[in-house]
Protein backbone atom coordinates (compact mmCIF):
# COMPACT_ATOMS: atom_id res chain seq x y z
CA UNK A 1 0.00 0.00 0.00
CA UNK A 2 0.74 3.95 -0.22
CA UNK A 3 2.76 4.98 2.77
CA UNK A 4 2.91 8.90 2.84
CA UNK A 5 5.99 10.15 3.98
CA UNK A 6 4.86 12.47 6.01
CA UNK A 7 3.68 9.46 8.32
CA UNK A 8 5.57 9.02 11.30
CA UNK A 9 8.20 6.73 10.90
CA UNK A 10 8.64 4.20 13.70
CA UNK A 11 11.95 2.59 11.64
CA UNK A 12 14.48 2.13 14.50
CA UNK A 13 17.34 4.18 12.79
CA UNK A 14 14.96 7.14 13.23
CA UNK A 15 17.23 9.48 14.87
CA UNK A 16 15.54 11.05 18.41
CA UNK A 17 17.33 14.63 19.10
CA UNK A 18 17.96 14.97 23.07
CA UNK A 19 17.05 18.85 24.03
CA UNK A 20 19.72 21.24 21.45
CA UNK A 21 22.80 22.36 23.41
CA UNK A 22 22.52 20.41 26.38
CA UNK A 23 25.25 19.10 28.29
CA UNK A 24 25.60 16.58 31.28
CA UNK A 25 29.32 15.99 33.06
CA UNK A 26 29.04 12.86 34.65
CA UNK A 27 32.34 12.70 37.06
CA UNK A 28 33.60 8.78 37.67
CA UNK A 29 32.87 6.29 34.74
CA UNK A 30 32.83 3.58 36.83
CA UNK A 31 29.87 1.10 37.22
CA UNK A 32 27.67 3.68 37.86
CA UNK A 33 28.72 6.54 35.78
CA UNK A 34 28.78 4.45 32.35
CA UNK A 35 25.48 3.33 33.26
CA UNK A 36 24.01 6.99 33.86
CA UNK A 37 25.67 7.87 30.20
CA UNK A 38 24.52 4.96 28.85
CA UNK A 39 20.64 5.99 30.00
CA UNK A 40 21.07 9.01 28.82
CA UNK A 41 22.24 8.54 25.13
CA UNK A 42 19.41 5.95 24.72
CA UNK A 43 16.62 8.26 25.62
CA UNK A 44 17.86 10.19 24.15
CA UNK A 45 18.23 13.65 26.96
CA UNK A 46 21.00 15.66 26.81
CA UNK A 47 23.40 16.66 23.50
CA UNK A 48 26.56 16.11 24.46
CA UNK A 49 27.37 13.57 27.75
CA UNK A 50 31.66 14.81 29.47
CA UNK A 51 33.12 12.26 31.15
CA UNK A 52 35.65 13.00 33.57
CA UNK A 53 38.02 9.96 35.14
CA UNK A 54 41.71 10.22 36.79
CA UNK A 55 42.15 6.28 35.17
CA UNK A 56 42.53 7.78 31.80
CA UNK A 57 43.02 4.60 30.23
CA UNK A 58 39.84 3.14 31.30
CA UNK A 59 37.98 6.98 30.56
CA UNK A 60 38.92 6.52 27.26
CA UNK A 61 37.78 3.21 26.69
CA UNK A 62 33.88 4.19 28.28
CA UNK A 63 33.74 7.51 25.80
CA UNK A 64 34.94 4.58 22.91
CA UNK A 65 32.27 1.97 24.03
CA UNK A 66 29.57 4.31 24.75
CA UNK A 67 30.07 6.08 21.20
CA UNK A 68 29.87 2.57 19.48
CA UNK A 69 26.28 2.62 21.14
CA UNK A 70 26.01 5.70 19.34
CA UNK A 71 26.98 4.68 15.71
CA UNK A 72 23.36 2.85 14.85
CA UNK A 73 21.97 6.49 14.38
CA UNK A 74 19.07 6.32 16.35
CA UNK A 75 20.84 9.12 19.13
CA UNK A 76 21.96 12.53 18.71
CA UNK A 77 24.08 12.27 21.64
CA UNK A 78 27.88 12.36 21.60
CA UNK A 79 30.39 10.96 24.12
CA UNK A 80 33.59 12.88 24.92
CA UNK A 81 36.19 12.42 27.77
CA UNK A 82 36.56 16.16 29.71
CA UNK A 83 38.39 17.78 32.55
CA UNK A 84 37.20 18.71 35.79
CA UNK A 85 36.78 22.22 34.80
CA UNK A 86 35.02 21.86 31.93
CA UNK A 87 32.50 19.56 33.78
CA UNK A 88 32.14 23.18 35.74
CA UNK A 89 30.25 24.93 32.54
CA UNK A 90 27.82 21.98 31.74
CA UNK A 91 24.04 22.18 32.87
CA UNK A 92 24.22 18.92 35.17
CA UNK A 93 27.22 17.79 36.93
CA UNK A 94 26.27 14.19 38.28
CA UNK A 95 29.21 13.06 40.84
CA UNK A 96 29.36 9.21 40.80
CA UNK A 97 33.09 9.18 41.84
CA UNK A 98 34.26 7.83 44.24
CA UNK A 99 34.73 4.37 46.63
CA UNK A 100 31.32 2.08 46.55
CA UNK A 101 30.36 -0.26 49.16
CA UNK A 102 32.09 -3.58 49.77
CA UNK A 103 30.08 -6.59 50.47
CA UNK A 104 28.62 -6.17 53.80
CA UNK A 105 29.99 -2.57 54.27
CA UNK A 106 27.78 0.48 54.99
CA UNK A 107 27.22 3.35 52.89
CA UNK A 108 28.87 5.62 55.48
CA UNK A 109 31.92 3.79 55.79
CA UNK A 110 32.83 5.64 52.68
CA UNK A 111 32.42 9.14 53.99
CA UNK A 112 36.13 9.64 54.72
CA UNK A 113 37.70 8.53 51.54
CA UNK A 114 34.82 10.04 49.62
CA UNK A 115 34.56 13.55 51.21
CA UNK A 116 38.33 13.54 50.14
CA UNK A 117 37.71 12.97 46.86
CA UNK A 118 34.74 15.64 46.90
CA UNK A 119 37.05 18.26 47.96
CA UNK A 120 39.52 17.72 45.18
CA UNK A 121 36.81 17.78 42.43
CA UNK A 122 35.62 21.44 43.74
CA UNK A 123 38.78 22.53 43.61
CA UNK A 124 39.88 21.80 40.52
CA UNK A 125 35.99 22.14 38.73
CA UNK A 126 36.01 25.95 39.71
CA UNK A 127 34.64 28.28 38.74
CA UNK A 128 31.20 26.44 38.45
CA UNK A 129 28.88 27.85 35.98
CA UNK A 130 26.79 29.55 38.65
CA UNK A 131 23.55 27.74 36.68
CA UNK A 132 24.65 24.24 36.68
CA UNK A 133 22.54 21.85 38.75
CA UNK A 134 25.10 19.52 41.13
CA UNK A 135 23.10 15.98 41.65
CA UNK A 136 25.05 13.70 44.23
CA UNK A 137 24.81 9.95 43.72
CA UNK A 138 28.61 8.73 45.40
CA UNK A 139 27.64 7.76 48.73
CA UNK A 140 27.17 8.46 51.63
CA UNK A 141 25.01 10.70 49.06
CA UNK A 142 23.03 12.55 52.32
CA UNK A 143 26.42 13.46 54.01
CA UNK A 144 28.42 14.81 50.39
CA UNK A 145 25.02 16.49 48.64
CA UNK A 146 25.42 18.87 52.60
CA UNK A 147 29.23 18.86 51.81
CA UNK A 148 28.92 20.23 47.89
CA UNK A 149 26.43 22.63 48.83
CA UNK A 150 29.16 24.62 51.00
CA UNK A 151 32.26 23.48 48.52
CA UNK A 152 30.73 24.44 45.47
CA UNK A 153 29.10 27.68 46.42
CA UNK A 154 25.93 27.07 44.38
CA UNK A 155 22.70 27.98 45.92
CA UNK A 156 21.03 25.18 47.82
CA UNK A 157 18.08 25.22 45.38
CA UNK A 158 21.12 23.83 43.00
CA UNK A 159 22.47 21.02 44.91
CA UNK A 160 20.84 17.83 45.17
CA UNK A 161 21.25 14.21 45.35
CA UNK A 162 19.24 10.69 44.13
CA UNK A 163 18.44 10.40 47.83
CA UNK A 164 15.60 7.76 48.42
CA UNK A 165 14.21 8.21 45.13
CA UNK A 166 15.66 4.68 44.65
CA UNK A 167 14.55 3.52 48.10
CA UNK A 168 11.20 4.99 47.01
CA UNK A 169 10.78 2.79 43.67
CA UNK A 170 12.57 -0.12 45.32
CA UNK A 171 9.34 -0.07 47.60
CA UNK A 172 6.78 1.03 44.66
CA UNK A 173 8.36 -2.25 42.92
CA UNK A 174 7.70 -4.62 46.05
CA UNK A 175 3.92 -2.78 46.99
CA UNK A 176 3.24 -3.32 43.07
CA UNK A 177 3.66 -7.23 43.63
CA UNK A 178 1.86 -7.61 46.96
CA UNK A 179 -1.03 -5.30 45.85
CA UNK A 180 -0.73 -6.90 41.83
CA UNK A 181 -0.69 -3.07 40.59
CA UNK A 182 1.34 -1.29 38.13
CA UNK A 183 4.21 0.30 40.40
CA UNK A 184 3.37 3.51 38.32
CA UNK A 185 -0.16 3.36 39.97
CA UNK A 186 1.54 3.11 43.67
CA UNK A 187 2.54 6.93 45.59
CA UNK A 188 4.68 5.94 48.07
CA UNK A 189 7.64 7.82 49.41
CA UNK A 190 10.59 6.69 51.33
CA UNK A 191 12.29 9.65 52.81
CA UNK A 192 15.06 10.84 55.04
CA UNK A 193 18.89 9.18 54.75
CA UNK A 194 19.45 7.49 51.93
CA UNK A 195 20.84 4.14 54.17
CA UNK A 196 19.93 2.49 57.50
CA UNK A 197 18.07 5.59 58.77
CA UNK A 198 15.56 5.65 56.07
CA UNK A 199 11.55 5.40 56.77
CA UNK A 200 9.03 5.06 54.65
CA UNK A 201 5.99 7.63 55.01
CA UNK A 202 3.25 4.60 55.35
CA UNK A 203 0.78 7.36 56.65
CA UNK A 204 0.41 8.93 52.92
CA UNK A 205 0.72 5.68 50.88
CA UNK A 206 -1.81 5.96 47.89
CA UNK A 207 -3.15 3.58 45.31
CA UNK A 208 -4.36 5.67 42.55
CA UNK A 209 -6.71 7.70 45.47
CA UNK A 210 -7.18 4.80 47.99
CA UNK A 211 -4.85 4.56 50.92
CA UNK A 212 -3.03 1.61 51.44
CA UNK A 213 -5.31 1.22 54.62
CA UNK A 214 -8.21 0.67 52.57
CA UNK A 215 -6.35 -1.02 49.45
CA UNK A 216 -5.21 -3.65 51.51
CA UNK A 217 -7.00 -5.46 53.87
CA UNK A 218 -5.83 -5.07 57.74
CA UNK A 219 -5.31 -9.16 57.99
CA UNK A 220 -2.20 -8.42 55.43
CA UNK A 221 -1.24 -5.26 56.64
CA UNK A 222 0.39 -5.94 59.90
CA UNK A 223 3.08 -5.00 61.42
CA UNK A 224 5.46 -7.51 60.23
CA UNK A 225 4.61 -7.06 56.96
CA UNK A 226 5.08 -3.21 57.45
CA UNK A 227 8.75 -4.27 58.89
CA UNK A 228 9.31 -6.88 56.52
CA UNK A 229 8.81 -4.15 53.32
CA UNK A 230 10.54 -1.99 55.27
CA UNK A 231 13.67 -4.24 55.81
CA UNK A 232 13.51 -5.26 51.69
CA UNK A 233 13.87 -1.57 50.61
CA UNK A 234 16.68 -0.76 53.50
CA UNK A 235 18.41 -3.86 52.70
CA UNK A 236 18.10 -4.18 48.78
CA UNK A 237 21.14 -2.78 48.07
CA UNK A 238 23.38 -4.63 49.99
CA UNK A 239 21.33 -8.12 48.81
CA UNK A 240 22.45 -6.79 45.21
CA UNK A 241 26.18 -5.74 45.89
CA UNK A 242 26.71 -9.14 47.92
CA UNK A 243 26.25 -10.98 44.09
CA UNK A 244 27.61 -8.69 41.84
CA UNK A 245 29.51 -6.10 43.72
CA UNK A 246 27.85 -2.79 42.79
CA UNK A 247 24.56 -2.15 41.76
CA UNK A 248 24.14 -0.04 38.62
CA UNK A 249 20.96 -0.17 36.49
CA UNK A 250 18.41 1.28 39.09
CA UNK A 251 20.62 3.79 40.00
CA UNK A 252 21.80 4.99 36.49
CA UNK A 253 17.92 5.38 35.64
CA UNK A 254 16.92 7.03 38.21
CA UNK A 255 19.45 9.22 38.16
CA UNK A 256 19.10 9.65 34.38
CA UNK A 257 14.87 10.57 34.88
CA UNK A 258 16.14 13.06 37.44
CA UNK A 259 18.59 14.95 34.79
CA UNK A 260 15.22 14.53 32.42
CA UNK A 261 12.90 16.42 34.98
CA UNK A 262 15.79 18.94 35.31
CA UNK A 263 16.59 19.69 31.77
CA UNK A 264 13.01 19.86 30.78
CA UNK A 265 11.59 21.39 33.51
CA UNK A 266 9.04 18.67 33.79
CA UNK A 267 8.16 19.56 37.53
CA UNK A 268 7.65 16.21 38.43
CA UNK A 269 7.76 15.47 42.57
CA UNK A 270 10.13 13.33 43.57
CA UNK A 271 12.56 12.46 46.90
CA UNK A 272 15.38 13.52 46.58
CA UNK A 273 18.62 14.63 48.86
CA UNK A 274 18.61 18.35 49.53
CA UNK A 275 19.44 20.91 52.17
CA UNK A 276 16.78 20.95 54.75
CA UNK A 277 16.81 24.43 57.00
CA UNK A 278 15.03 23.51 59.85
CA UNK A 279 17.03 19.97 60.36
CA UNK A 280 20.89 21.26 59.60
CA UNK A 281 21.62 18.85 57.12
CA UNK A 282 20.72 17.42 53.94
CA UNK A 283 18.14 14.09 53.41
CA UNK A 284 15.25 13.20 51.52
CA UNK A 285 12.16 14.86 51.01
CA UNK A 286 9.69 15.19 47.84
CA UNK A 287 10.88 18.22 46.05
CA UNK A 288 9.29 19.64 42.45
CA UNK A 289 12.04 19.35 40.24
CA UNK A 290 12.82 21.71 37.25
CA UNK A 291 15.32 23.59 35.48
CA UNK A 292 15.99 25.63 38.70
CA UNK A 293 16.66 22.48 40.73
CA UNK A 294 14.60 22.08 43.52
CA UNK A 295 11.90 24.09 42.30
CA UNK A 296 10.18 24.00 45.49
CA UNK A 297 9.65 21.88 48.68
CA UNK A 298 6.09 20.02 49.08
CA UNK A 299 4.87 20.01 52.74
CA UNK A 300 4.64 16.56 53.67
CA UNK A 301 1.65 15.33 56.08
CA UNK A 302 3.65 12.59 58.24
CA UNK A 303 1.93 11.00 61.47
CA UNK A 304 3.84 11.17 64.58
CA UNK A 305 5.97 7.63 64.53
CA UNK A 306 6.96 9.23 61.29
CA UNK A 307 7.59 12.45 62.93
CA UNK A 308 9.81 10.51 65.27
CA UNK A 309 11.61 8.36 62.92
CA UNK A 310 12.70 11.80 60.60
CA UNK A 311 14.12 13.37 63.75
CA UNK A 312 15.98 10.89 64.82
CA UNK A 313 17.36 10.13 61.35
CA UNK A 314 17.94 13.69 60.99
CA UNK A 315 20.14 14.04 64.36
CA UNK A 316 22.31 10.68 63.09
CA UNK A 317 22.95 12.86 59.76
CA UNK A 318 23.68 16.03 61.61
CA UNK A 319 26.07 13.63 64.14
CA UNK A 320 27.87 12.33 61.43
CA UNK A 321 28.29 16.17 59.89
CA UNK A 322 29.45 17.50 62.88
CA UNK A 323 32.22 14.03 63.25
CA UNK A 324 33.37 15.44 59.93
CA UNK A 325 34.24 19.00 60.20
CA UNK A 326 35.72 18.79 62.99
C1 LIG B 1 21.87 1.82 45.81
C2 LIG B 1 23.11 2.65 45.83
C3 LIG B 1 23.01 3.69 44.80
O1 LIG B 1 21.05 1.95 46.71
O2 LIG B 1 23.30 3.25 47.07
O3 LIG B 1 21.70 1.03 44.86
Amino acid sequence: GYISNTAKSTSDTEMHEPKSKSSIAILGCGDVGSTLAYTLILNPICNEVILVDPKTALLEAQVRDLNDATYRGNTGTKVRAGTHKDAGQADIVVITAGAKQKPGESRLSLLSRNLHILRSIFSSMQPINPDTILLLVANPVDILTYFARKLSGLPESQVLGTGTSLDSARLRGVLAQKCEVAPNSIDAYVLGEHGDSQFIAWSSIHIGTTPLTLALPPTILTPQFRHEIAAHTRGAAAAIIASKGCTAYGIGNIAASICKYILYDIRCVRPISFYQPELGCSLSMPAVLGRKGVVRAMPVNLDEKEQEELKACAENLRGIIEGAES
